[in-house]
């Protein structure tokens, strides 16, 4: 059964609507909901039940730990039992905003929410919507994306929709989502503050707040990270990055006349700077090169029209990986991996 849409209007938030949305979370349901990074498909974090449910809607396996989301920093503190003073500073720095802290968890957090692990990822949304159902549902809500196990994130109700319509309880529809891209992950482990997977923080934005900050790289993460998969945020058709270079434009056009010669049909995801170099071809524009932000808010969102265009090959144009261009680049680079 299609699952109601709500629209809430993230200007003028109508109490009644949010209510009813928590009413699910407090009842075991599953409700979508837009948070400035991507769509979240939430449930009361502290019940076991509706959390086992977020897995089997998202067919996501049970190793791969979810993100708790609060509204306000006191609610950390029945989820943590410490704080180091690199998190601290974080928090009140980037909080609320698209950060995760992975600190340890307290006895309360069920283990089916981090796995098993000891420790819990933890993050307070900055978007008013996601804000206003954490209060009004009186507890953390679980919400990992609420994309299929696999696929690119979600970023407009509508993405929700056509990967879980039937097996959610509720969609809330408040647009399109600001960033288009996950939250920055961050771990404290043996004194070191590490990035575990970049995103709507920019590593640059970090080191402005604590020094040696620096990103895992794929073997440190595949030895201390559960729930790594190398293949991630994948459209069905296959992505091929093309690297940075002085001839960027003619190596796209000869992988892109090579796969058309094989009898691929063929999409562009460009710079907008060197769009007119396509204009033959099916091509859609990412953003300017040295413009992360844009070119982050719409990566998903392009992946997933040519996904619907039912294009074969997806020929990308690699960006420089400076400031949220770094996260951008990590999910082109998952997109394209080949299937494990
Ligand atoms: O922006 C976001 O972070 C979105 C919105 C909805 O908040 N959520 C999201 O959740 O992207 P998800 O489940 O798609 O990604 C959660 C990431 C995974 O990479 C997972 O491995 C990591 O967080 N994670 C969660 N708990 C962890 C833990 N205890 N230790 C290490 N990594 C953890
Ligand atoms: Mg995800």
């Amino acid at each position: 059964m299609r699952p109601p849409i709500l629209r809430i209007d993230p200007r003028d938030i109508d109490p009644e609507l949010v209510k009813e949305a928590a009413h699910l979370i407090n009842n075991r349901g599953l409700v979508a909901f837009p948070t400035e990074t991507v769509y979240g498909l939430g449930a009361d974090a502290m019940d076991p039940g509706a959390v086992s449910r977020i897995f089997e809607a998202k067919k996501r396996p049970l190793d791969d730990p979810l993100i708790v989301h609060v509204a306000a920093e006191k609610n950390l503190y029945e989820l943590v039992e410490t704080v180091p003073p690199e998190a601290k500073k974080l928090m009140e720095r980037f909080w609320p905003g698209p950060l995760t802290l992975v600190l340890k968890k307290t006895m309360k957090v069920p283990d089916i929410v981090t796995t098993g692990l000891d420790t819990v990822a933890v993050r307070m949304p900055s978007n008013i919507i996601a804000r206003e159902l954490i209060k009004a549902a009186e507890v953390p809500i679980a919400a990992p994306s609420a994309n299929l196990f696999g696929r690119p994130s979600p970023t407009t109700a509508q993405h929700v929709m056509d990967d879980l319509g039937d097996a959610v309880d509720m969609v809330i529809d408040g647009g399109r989502t600001e960033i288009g891209l996950e939250s920055t992950v961050v771990a404290f482990t043996g004194g070191e503050t590490v990035i575990l997977r970049p995103g709507g923080i920019s590593l640059e934005e970090l080191r402005s707040v604590v020094k040696g900050i620096y990103v895992y790289t794929d073997s440190e993460l595949a030895e201390k990270s559960p729930g790594k998969y190398p293949r991630h945020y994948s459209p069905r058709p296959r992505v091929v990055i093309v690297e940075e270079s002085g001839r960027q434009i003619e190596s796209t056009l000869s992988v892109v006349r090579d796969s058309i010669e094989g009898g691929y049909k063929v999409g562009i995801m460009s710079k907008q700077e060197h769009a007119s170099s396509y204009m033959e071809f099916d091509h859609k524009i990412l953003g300017p090169g040295d413009d992360g932000r844009t070119c982050a808010s719409r990566l998903f969102h392009v992946l997933r029209e040519f996904d619907t265009e039912g294009v074969d090959i997806i020929v990308a144009e690699a960006l420089q990986e400076r400031g949220i261009g770094l996260a951008v680049m990590d999910r082109l680079r998952k997109a394209a991996a080949p299937a494990a």
